[in-house]
């Protein structure tokens, strides 16, 4: 009879283990992924020093990262921040590895020395936000560069070296919200961006021309400033050109 009854409890202890040890398994797993992305980039002020094999980058689940520029809430890692950190590297060759990072929701390498062409980042499907700014990225961006992604919100690209045109995949990402190219040098005409929630344009400082898209007018923050060539004048917010 007793043993019949420590049945139950026993599977549902064994369960509960199960679980608890996939938790550190998943944790371990990310510290693999982050610590091979460490070691794609160039980190000369030993900020990621923290960063440490055989540790969780969440830390005990409660509250933010254990490691310096990880966003974690209730253990799961959320987000990298890696900001003014000094840090270099080819973003096209380390961003891959991210992929296997599931919740990953923002990225942010604002302020740093990353260059090279644009990392792959529709393959980070989940993103809600993406901060390039600051960096020597540069070259042409590839047209389908944001293709799929549903989620994402926040994209800054501003103050780096990117030519060619704006990718037009931009005009698919439905929950758009803002977006700041300004300070590269984006070459052609303005994509005719027609998301509702788009709030924020910023395409200042760039080799743009042609007409702005009537879709952009009821952008409330629209910033235009250097447009070159055949500018239509058709905007409500003259005051911002
Ligand atoms: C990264 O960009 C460089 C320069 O364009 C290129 O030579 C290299 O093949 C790219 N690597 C990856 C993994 O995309
Ligand atoms: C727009 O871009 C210009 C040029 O980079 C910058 O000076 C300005 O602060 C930006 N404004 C916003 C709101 O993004
Ligand atoms: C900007 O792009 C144009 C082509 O659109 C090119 O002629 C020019 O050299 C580029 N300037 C810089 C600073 O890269």
């Amino acid at each position: 009879m007793a043993a019949r009854r420590s049945l139950p409890l026993l599977v549902a202890l064994l369960f509960a283990s199960a679980s608890l040890s996939h938790t550190d398994a998943a944790s371990l797993a990310e510290a693999d992924v982050l610590l091979r992305f460490k070691r794609m980039i160039t980190d000369p002020n030993g900020k990621l020093g923290n960063w440490v094999a055989g540790e969780k980058p969440c830390g005990d689940g409660k509250g933010k990262g254990k490691w310096d520029g990880v966003i974690c809430s209730d253990g799961n890692l959320h987000g990298l921040q890696l900001e003014n950190m000094g840090l270099s590297g080819m973003l096209n060759v380390s961003v891959g590895v991210l992929r296997e990072l599931p919740d990953l929701r923002t990225l942010s390498f604002r302020d740093n020395q990353f260059s090279g062409p644009m990392p792959d980042v529709k393959n980070l499907a989940g993103l809600r936000s993406i901060y390039l700014s600051n960096n020597k990225l540069s070259g042409e961006i590839p047209e389908d560069a944001f293709q799929g992604m549903g989620s994402l919100k926040k994209v800054d690209l501003s103050h780096n070296d990117f030519s060619g045109p704006i990718p037009t995949s931009l005009a698919r990402v439905l929950k758009l919200l803002q977006l700041r190219l300004d300070d590269n040098n984006f070459s052609g005409a303005i994509p005719d961006l027609r998301q509702k929630e788009l709030q924020l344009l910023n395409v200042s400082h760039n080799e743009l021309e042609g007409k702005i898209p009537d879709g952009l007018k009821n952008v409330k923050e629209a910033f235009f400033d250097g447009l070159i060539s055949s500018l239509s004048l058709s905007l409500s917010k003259p005051c911002l050109l």
